[in-house]
């Protein structure tokens, strides 16, 4: 009998890999997450403690998938103390996924923090189509770079480039991922831009793409209670990102204006991004 996807399932914490000083990947069993696409989540039951969203993370291990945490607020610092032999219930997968295209040569992926989570996946498929590929992976200081290894293991098989870009110059190019983007896109062209991580640096990557004239592909994060468009908490304007997105194009984009400004905080409060 298939698995049902919303039927919360009971997973074993098989290993534990420290990534920083504040992010942590947990690998497990699970056949259903081993099959995810890219860009597609799961909403993570910490036990006494919180459901949460988290993008579903690659895992080497036949059968098997990750989930990639930061050390943040209540629940997700509940997740990060969890170790190996610890249990999590987790639903899903959810959302649809970053698409490619046959005809598509060259891409760019571009994140900064967990989201780099979902672009790992894609550059693994991306790596399997042979489709050239730059990634740029942005952190705010050389101590919270991650996955730089592991980006340029998945995508062994191209002749790719990984740019790392730190806010405080302490490794790769100073400044912010846009930033690196900005310098990239003006010598090159690329098929497709996707994007993960911050909103605020989506909406620049966003208009940097806009200006280009190229396609894009962002995964939006929104505060998220149900993942399956019942509650509402995740909207952004009149999207919900649980259920239509988390992976929106250019022509979507475009029309919200939320976008990159606004979020809504656990009780719904609108408030700014800084
Ligand atoms: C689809 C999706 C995939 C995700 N994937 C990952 C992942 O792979 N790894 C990872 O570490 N995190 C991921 N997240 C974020 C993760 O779910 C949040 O860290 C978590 O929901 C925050 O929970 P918390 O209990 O730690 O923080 P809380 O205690 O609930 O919140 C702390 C503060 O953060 C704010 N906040 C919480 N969530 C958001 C949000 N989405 N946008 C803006 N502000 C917010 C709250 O308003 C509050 O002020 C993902 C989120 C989504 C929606
Ligand atoms: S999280 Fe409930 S509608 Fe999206």
């Amino acid at each position: 009998m298939p698995i049902d996807t919303n039927l919360m399932r009971l997973v074993t914490i098989s290993e534990s890999i420290i990534e920083s000083s504040n992010v942590k990947t947990f690998v497990f069993s699970d056949i259903l997450s081993s099959r995810a696409s890219p860009g597609q989540f799961l909403m993570v039951w910490i036990p006494r403690v919180e459901e949460i969203p988290m993008s579903v993370m690659i895992s080497e291990v036949e059968g098997h998938a990750a989930i990639s945490v930061k050390k943040y607020g209540i629940g997700s610092t509940a997740l990060f103390q969890r170790k190996a032999g610890d249990f999590l219930g987790i639903r899903g997968p959810y959302g649809n996924s970053f698409k490619t295209l046959k005809k598509f040569r060259n891409v760019l992926l571009v994140g900064g923090g967990t989201g780099l989570v979902p672009l790992l996946r894609l550059a693994a498929r991306i790596n399997k189509l042979k489709i050239r590929c730059t990634m740029i992976l942005g952190a705010r200081t050389k101590k919270e770079i991650i996955f730089e290894k592991y980006a340029n293991s998945l995508l062994q098989k191209l002749r790719h480039r990984i740019i790392v870009t730190t806010d405080d110059g302490s490794y790769g190019i100073r400044g912010s991922a846009s930033d690196g983007m900005m310098k990239v896109v003006k010598n090159e062209r690329f098929d497709c831009v996707y994007t993960c991580g911050p909103e605020p640096m989506m909406k620049k990557v966003f208009e940097i793409a806009t200006n280009q004239s190229l396609p894009i592909q962002a995964s939006l994060e929104r505060y998220m209670k149900c993942g399956i468009g019942l509650c509402g908490s995740c909207c952004i304007n009149s999207w919900l990102v649980c259920r239509d997105g988390t992976v929106f194009g250019n022509k979507d984009l475009s029309k919200m204006n939320e976008f990159g400004n606004v979020f809504r905080d656990k009780d719904g409060q609108k408030l700014q991004y800084r």
